[in-house]
Order: structure tokens, then C-alpha cells, then sequence
């Protein structure tokens, strides 16, 4: 048996923290994300890289002062530890908020969670199993595929077009059985695309005949700029209540919300709306992960949804319309015909564009940054293989439209200079 040792008489050499790591670190790769936002916040360039809210835009004055209501109205209780199923009346603001949308949503039907992206990780924990099948877009939300990448998953990839997932694609993957199929259904992050109404119907349908769940990620759901657009969530309640069924009992869509982009990303406040087997699951799994969200926050939020929301939301979404506009223009003006594909998203924070399958964007991107002071985050890393390389993500919800146009004209010159 070996002696004890003191530190002093412990030799030194280096120690690999790398080789410590566990599997599902090296597998979580977040390259992608942190190089977005460090070009993001770079200063003096004009970034259409990261997917962020204006701060100028946040509601600092009604959180000020709903933070001062919830202080004087719930006192200690504020700042105390909670449980993981959450503040009733953030639970009961959402349900309203869910069911003025034409869904059938209780309060028990809801659980806040930290951030959608906690939502996602909660999801993913409760149904996938290391190598399981689950059915994406391609593209889809480079955050969730972090999250998913970890389980080595075998992922069923769906084609889009102009009005969502590509139903062939859908019909193919669900036969395979996946865990779930993960969808961003309004206003994609990456792509600005929002699911038709009649493509939605279908997917739904598809979803009941083979059993399998849908997860949709709606962050982007409020910020419409023309028509308000429809959920699956809803379009599935309206199909069960046509057929006298409840989503208690046979909904398939497990719906992710969030208030990161119509309220304030700081605060990290969430939602998953589930069937309440499911949200009793996820409340199980959310205890071991962080016991609770922040029950100041949610207590803010539901008097931020009580008494603030509609009016703020309207204002924003007027702010982030003329935005959208000015992209879309001068991405006609100055890109031209170098753009060989360019969406037209109704709402939210992105457009996807495709240029010259000879350009590389990720190539690309040192140079439009050192050479043009512009940045776009490429699309590569939106996919979960198969990748398109000529592809860019540009979100114009953080700059001024002055600036918007500058950005895109000099965009414009580097793919030029290409
Ligand atoms: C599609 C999508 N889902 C989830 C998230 C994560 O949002 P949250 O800030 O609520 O965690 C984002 C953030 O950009 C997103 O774009």
C-alpha cells in the first residue's frame, strides 16, 4: 500500500483537463455559436450575425416597474426558493396567452423553464436515448442541435421550401420512428420561414398516423410584422376539437416558448406546454438540473404578460418591421443577382440568403469582417450534415436601418470582391 503523500512531496507535471472530460462534453461542440456572438459584439463592425434583440428596444421601464409590484405584492416569497413546476401565476398568464391563441391550454399543461434553450436540453433529456433517431430540418436551430449532438443521434434530415418542411421528407423520416421531430415552425431561425397553414395541417396529421411527437420551437411567434401566423399547437387543437378530443389527452405537439425575444433575453424565462404527463416528467428532470427557474424573474414576467405585454409588443413589432423591410430592399438593391436565393420571413429576425455555389460563407467571413466590417453568421453550421456551403444567416433585428443599409451595400462589395 502506498504511504499518503503531502502536496509538497507530490511531484508536478501538467495535467489534461481535455482527457477528463466526459463523452458528452467533447461531443457538444460550440464553435459555432461562440464564434457568432464574439463577431457579434466586435466593435466598430456592422453585424448581421447574432440573433439578438435591440437592447435599445427591452422594456426597461415596465420591468422597472413591475419588478417594484412584485417585490411589494409577494414580499420574501419573491427572492425564496420555489418548485420546479413554477410560479402559479406565470403558469396561469401563459395558459391565457395560449388559449386567446385558439389553443386548449391549462395551467397544469405548462411548465417555465430557463430559457427556451433549457427547454430544448429538457426535451431532449426526457426522450432521447444515446443513438436514437430524431427528425430535423435542414436547416434548423444551430442551439438544438448542440443539445442533440450530445446523444448521437441519428438524425432524419427534412427538406423545406417556402412553406416548411417538405412533406415527402416528413412522411419518410416519421416511418424510421424518430424520438421526436424538432421543427422551428414561425419565422425559422435560420431561414425567416414560417410553416403554411395547410402544410402545418398535414405535418399534424402525419405526426398522429405514425405516433410520433412533434417539438416545435416557436421563439420567434410575437414578432409578427403582417399577418399573425398560426402554431401547429393551435392548428392541432382546432383538428382535435373538430374530432370532440382534447390535447390533454391526444395532443402530439410539445410546444417551447419563450420571452428571451419580446420581453428581455436577460431574464431567461421560458416555457415547454405539454400534455401534463409530460410536464410532470419535465418538472422531475428540471429539479435535478437547476431546482427551479428564478422565481423573481417568473413572478416579473407574469406582470410583465398581465399588464405590459400587448402594448410593448406592438411597438416592437412596428420597430422590427421597418428593419425587415430595409434588409429585404437592400439585399435587392445591393446584392442583386449575387444573391441567388433570398427568403421574404412575414416576422422575426432572419434572412437566409444563397449566393454563387462557388462562395464558401465561412470562407468568406474573415474577409467580409477584416476587409468590409461586416459580419453574418454562415450556414453551415445549421445543418446537421450535408451542409450547404453557400449559404448566410442575416439577422436585422440589432441594427438601426441606417445602418442596415450600409451593412448589406458593403456585404455586397465583398461578395463582389469574391
Ligand atoms: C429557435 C430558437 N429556439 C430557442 C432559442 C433559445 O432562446 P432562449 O433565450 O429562450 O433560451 C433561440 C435563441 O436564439 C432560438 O432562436
Amino acid at each position: 500500500m502506498q504511504a499518503a503523500r503531502t502536496l509538497e512531496q507530490t511531484e508536478c507535471h501538467s495535467f489534461s483537463w481535455q482527457s477528463s472530460f466526459s463523452q458528452k462534453r467533447r461531443l457538444m461542440d460550440d464553435s459555432g455559436i461562440r464564434a457568432i456572438l464574439g463577431i457579434a459584439s466586435r466593435p466598430g463592425i456592422l453585424s448581421f450575425a447574432g440573433g439578438l434583440p435591440d437592447p435599445k428596444l427591452l422594456p426597461l421601464d415596465e420591468i422597472s416597474e413591475c419588478s417594484r409590484t412584485v417585490l411589494s405584492t409577494y414580499g420574501h416569497a419573491a427572492l425564496q426558493y420555489g418548485v420546479s413546476d413554477g410560479v402559479n401565476a406565470l403558469a396561469h398568464e401563459l395558459s391565457r396567452l395560449s388559449n386567446r391563441k385558439g389553443a386548449d391550454c391549462a395551467p397544469l399543461n405548462i411548465i417555465p423553464t430557463t430559457g427556451s434553450q433549457q427547454g430544448i436540453d429538457l426535451i431532449a433529456n426526457a426522450f432521447l436515448n444515446q443513438g436514437d433517431p430524431i427528425a430535423v430540418t435542414s436547416p434548423t436551430y444551430l442551439g438544438a442541435l448542440q443539445i442533440f449532438s450530445a446523444f448521437e443521434p441519428r438524425y432524419l434530415q427534412i427538406s423545406c421550401d417556402d412553406e416548411g418542411p417538405i412533406l415527402s421528407d416528413v412522411e419518410a423520416a416519421l416511418k424510421q420512428r424518430p424520438a421526436f421531430f424538432y421543427v422551428v415552425s414561425i419565422f425559422q431561425n435560420p431561414t425567416g420561414i414560417t410553416i403554411s397553414r395547410k402544410r402545418g395541417e398535414a405535418i399534424v396529421g402525419l405526426c398522429h398516423a405514425y405516433d410520433v411527437p412533434i417539438v416545435e420551437d416557436a421563439a420567434y411567434q410575437e414578432l409578427f410584422y403582417d399577418a399573425e401566423p398560426v402554431s401547429l399547437r393551435v392548428t392541432e387543437s382546432e383538428l382535435l376539437r373538430a374530432s370532440g378530443r382534447r390535447y390533454e389527452d391526444d395532443g402530439r405537439v410539445i410546444y417551447l416558448g419563450t420571452l428571451s425575444k419580446v420581453m428581455s433575453p436577460g431574464l431567461r424565462v421560458g416555457w415547454i406546454e405539454a400534455p401534463s404527463a409530460v410536464v410532470r416528467a419535465i418538472a422531475c428532470l428540471k429539479q435535478g438540473t437547476d431546482l427551479h427557474s428564478g422565481i423573481m424573474n417568473q413572478f416579473i414576467a407574469a406582470e410583465f404578460l398581465r399588464n405590459h405585454a400587448d402594448e410593448y409588443w406592438k411597438g416592437i413589432r412596428v420597430a422590427y418591421k421597418e428593419r425587415r423591410d430595409q434588409a429585404v430592399y437592400s439585399v435587392k438593391q445591393h446584392l442583386g443577382s449575387l444573391a441567388q436565393r433570398c427568403t421574404s420571413p412575414q416576422g422575426g429576425f432572419f434572412l437566409w440568403v444563397e449566393v454563387d455555389q462557388k462562395i464558401d460563407t465561412a470562407q468568406l467571413l474573415p474577409i467580409s469582417v477584416e476587409r468590409f466590417g461586416v459580419a453574418f453568421a454562415p450556414g453551415a453550421p445549421f445543418f446537421a450534415s450535408h451542409a450547404t456551403s453557400n449559404a448566410m444567416r442575416l439577422s436585422f433585428s440589432n441594427l438601426p436601418v441606417e445602418m442596415i443599409e450600409r451593412g448589406i451595400k458593403s456585404l455586397g462589395e465583398a461578395l463582389h470582391s469574391q
